[in-house]
């Protein structure tokens, strides 16, 4: 898929199908993303990869979905759920930083977009009991969980809109349950000096 194509169409999904991603393509993703650009290089970001049924159910009840189009989004555990996370984990001390959010930004839009070519949807989730996630994980004291990353293969395709209008850029379903994403266009959001 050509990268223009990939840019243009990646939507975040909250419905996904329930067959397994192989953990060769998991680790594709944090290949990807273990290469994106980070402040001073420092490469402090670390990934807990969590893809057993259990471990993932587990999760799954400290997320929260789609609240504009809430519950109508909400994936079904066992029909549409996410089959596994990524969760992206800073040193506590730091994980409220500036630059490491920033990292943490970067390297998660490059997951998205290198699953986005292999037909794995994400939803990238900071709507989520931390703590809870925290314990699930087993995570040391000392470290802290900055976004998880849910996936799975796509089983929607959302779309986007473009618009003009600021006031105008609520994700809708349509009558077809269809998930609309507006997107402000390239005149909306830029000045030209
Ligand atoms: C920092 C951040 C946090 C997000 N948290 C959630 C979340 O907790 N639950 C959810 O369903 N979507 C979440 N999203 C997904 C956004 O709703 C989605 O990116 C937005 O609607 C634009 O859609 P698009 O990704 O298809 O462009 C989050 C996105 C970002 C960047």
């Amino acid at each position: 898929m050509e990268l223009k194509q990939v840019l243009k169409e990646r939507r975040t999904v909250r419905r996904f199908s329930q067959t397994p991603i192989p953990d060769e393509e998991l680790r594709d993703l944090i290949d990807a993303a273990r290469l994106a650009s980070c402040a001073r290089n420092d490469q402090r970001l670390r990934y807990v990869v969590a893809r057993t049924p259990e471990l993932v159910n587990a999760i799954f009840k400290f997320t929260a979905w789609a609240g504009s189009v809430a519950p109508r989004r909400n994936p079904v555990p066992g029909v549409s759920a996410p089959t596994a996370f990524i969760a992206v984990i800073g040193k506590k001390a730091e994980s409220d930083t500036p630059l490491l959010q920033t990292d943490c930004g970067a390297a998660i839009q490059t997951i998205q977009l290198a699953a986005w070519e292999k037909n794995i949807g994400c939803c990238w989730m900071g709507a989520i009991n931390r703590q809870e996630i925290h314990a699930l994980l087993g995570l040391p004291e000392e470290s802290a969980i900055l976004y998880i990353i849910a996936l799975g293969y796509a089983a929607e395709k959302p779309v986007h809109d473009d618009t003009d209008d600021p006031g105008k850029v609520k994700y809708y379903l349509d009558d077809e349950d269809l998930l609309h994403v507006p997107k402000l266009t390239v005149e909306a959001v830029t000045t030209w000096k």
